[in-house]
């Protein structure tokens, strides 16, 4: 069977390697929050940052009690094909890039086909970073995410740049999509910016 893996996070501005076709598209009954805790790419053990998860919708009901945001939200990503001949090659690079708590799961991948919408990617490999894992961290007041998210820096570089690549990458991709979650951190952290004097 073709692998595929669907990006929602950092590998929709950042793409694995040995990609042979790339495929837009949206999942159903999942939300996109930065509710997992970034020690190796974006923070530190010491400062730790904040990258997105994957909730399925029931699960994120029981965190949400700060969470303002709807659930009509899509999240947008891509769904790369990988070549074949790369297979093992990119899962075990995948595997370490994304070690901080991720689990390997799948979804179906959707798209809208004539005007109808319809899976367009069966089963793609997706990493979650499901609620029992360490890492995960739940719902926290926009304010304070966007204050952590402000100042916190890791190997990988500066965890707002990371949302600021994300929510550009979003626009880019699918225009008219929703996700309000994603677009008020943006801009709570970029008034942080502006508060320091810094441009936008
Ligand atoms: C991603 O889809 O970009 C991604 C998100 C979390 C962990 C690994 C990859």
């Amino acid at each position: 069977m073709t692998y595929t893996v669907f990006g929602y996070g950092s590998l929709i501005f950042k793409p694995p390697p040995h990609v042979v076709s790339q495929t837009p598209g949206f999942l159903k009954g999942y939300v996109r929050r930065f509710a997992q805790n970034s020690i190796d790419h974006r923070g530190t053990p010491e400062n730790p940052g904040r990258v997105v998860t994957l909730i399925h919708i029931e699960d994120w009901d029981l965190f949400s009690s700060t969470d303002a945001f709807p659930h009509e939200d899509v999240v947008w990503g891509v769904a790369y094909t990988i070549d074949p001949a790369y297979e093992d090659e990119v899962r075990e690079y995948l595997d370490i890039r994304e070690k901080n708590g991720y689990t390997v799961d799948s979804v179906d991948i959707w798209g809208v086909v004539d005007g109808v919408e319809k899976v367009v990617v069966p089963q793609s490999t997706v990493y979650v970073g499901t609620i029992d894992n360490p890492a995960f961290v739940g719902s926290e007041p926009i304010d304070k995410l966007a204050e952590r998210i402000w100042q916190c820096v890791g190997p990988s570089g500066r965890n707002k740049d990371y949302l600021y690549h994300l929510a550009d990458a979003v626009r880019a991709l699918a225009p008219e999509s929703h996700d309000s979650h994603l677009i008020a951190l943006e801009s709570a952290v970029r008034a942080i910016d502006q508060l320091h004097g810094i441009p936008n």
